[in-house]
């Protein structure tokens, strides 16, 4: 890795991922678990954490969106299987997924057709995943058109139908909606069924799903979220802080940051931290947010900038250059959640982790 000389860091506590991925493995067992690592781990760092699973044997195996996402799991030397979640375009990415044995998703019967091709010129077997559209309204084929595609693969060498799966929409709010998509989905598995389909890894479960909806959890769960601790009952796993760079006092009617957005109405005592909207820390904190500095919250003041960030620090009174600065996870008893700062920027947790930008390194602590 580069020097890291900047204090700016998202720390990751693989004993927080260890024990998340061993709950999940233990609550949905005995279905295998799918250890969702997509968009680097959504943000947490694939191939570190999908080093410590394979390691460890805490999952079977690893769910990705794209195939250059399985291609970077397997040059870190990953063995494990890998399933692309992904819809692959252009098809002759088919070509580079089998080569490096890595599970595509077939949504239609266009790609089912592509990737038999693919694997008869290679000569060599494509493992594939059917993807049935339950109610989710993304990528997925309905019910007549996943029979059909399984009659198409079904009777080819070069080809293996190793699953069919579903995604939920709102296993997290709907269990109506969700039971009904569970049940689209039973019926399309018995119809498989009645046709001679044996065998085939059946799943639909998310984090929610695989938490809240045991009948869900069929043959393998796939889980990011409760993983990285950003579900209820799980333990956080990353940290993003800093350190104070610069500490001023300033007099009432004093501004801080672009357009004048905030102005001192008393003497104030204020920290600048050097992180911003070029690390992930959006422009939508602006004012609102806390960060810990002496176990304490403090407001950011003013307009976050694209690398730095002004922190009231007037009543912490040990405050100075080089103190700890978290803007995101625990320090001392305070804690800055990630739904507290996606609840700020009117989005998801998933995007507040997910959003801390290339720049920032990712350190990993036991
Ligand atoms: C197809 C698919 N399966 C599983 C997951 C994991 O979901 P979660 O992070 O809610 O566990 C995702 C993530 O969005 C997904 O797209």
């Amino acid at each position: 890795m580069a020097q890291v000389l900047r204090p700016t860091v998202a720390e990751i506590r693989l004993s927080a991922v260890r024990k998340n991925l061993q709950k999940l493995a233990r609550t949905a067992a005995p279905a295998r678990l799918l250890f969702v690592v997509k968009a680097n781990a959504y943000g947490h760092g694939a191939v570190e954490l999908a080093r410590l699973a394979e390691r460890e044997g805490l999952a079977w195996g690893f769910g990705v969106s794209s195939v250059e996402e399985g291609l970077a799991l397997r040059a870190a030397g990953l063995k494990s299987p890998v399933l692309v979640l992904g819809s692959l375009y252009p098809f002759e990415s088919f070509v580079e997924a089998i080569n490096a044995d890595l599970m595509v998703t077939i949504a239609s019967l266009d790609a089912a057709r592509q990737v038999a091709e693919a694997a008869r010129k290679l000569g060599k077997t494509a493992a594939c995943h059917i993807k049935l559209e339950t109610g989710m309204g993304r990528i997925g084929a309905r019910k007549p058109s996943v029979i059909k595609i399984y009659d198409e693969l079904s009777g080819r060498a070069d080809v293996r139908v190793a699953g069919v799966y579903t995604h939920l929409s709102s296993a997290d709010t709907d269990p109506d909606y969700t039971g009904a998509q569970l049940a689209i989905f039973s019926e399309t598995a018995a119809e498989l069924e009645l046709r001679g389909a044996r065998g085939l890894v059946m799943h639909a479960a998310n984090s929610a799903a695989a938490m809240n909806f045991p009948v869900s959890r069929m043959d393998m769960v796939r889980c990011g979220i409760a993983a990285y601790g950003q579900a209820p009952g799980f333990e956080p796993a990353m940290t993003l802080k800093t350190s104070v760079v610069f500490v001023k006092n300033v007099r009432e009617g004093a501004y801080i940051s672009y357009n004048r957005s905030f102005r001192a109405d008393r003497a104030m005592k204020i920290a600048t931290i050097p992180a911003g909207y070029g690390d992930g820390y959006i422009r939508r904190f602006s004012n609102k947010a806390d960060v810990l500095i002496g176990g304490r919250r403090c407001r950011v003041l003013g307009n976050v900038t694209m690398d730095m960030t002004m922190v009231d620090v007037t009543a912490v009174k040990e405050a100075s250059v080089g103190s700890e600065a978290v803007l995101l996870g625990r320090q001392g008893a305070e804690e800055v959640t990630a739904q507290e700062l996606a609840d700020i920027a009117g989005t998801i947790h998933y995007e507040i982790v997910t959003q801390i930008s290339a720049r920032v390194p990712r350190v990993f602590a036991e």
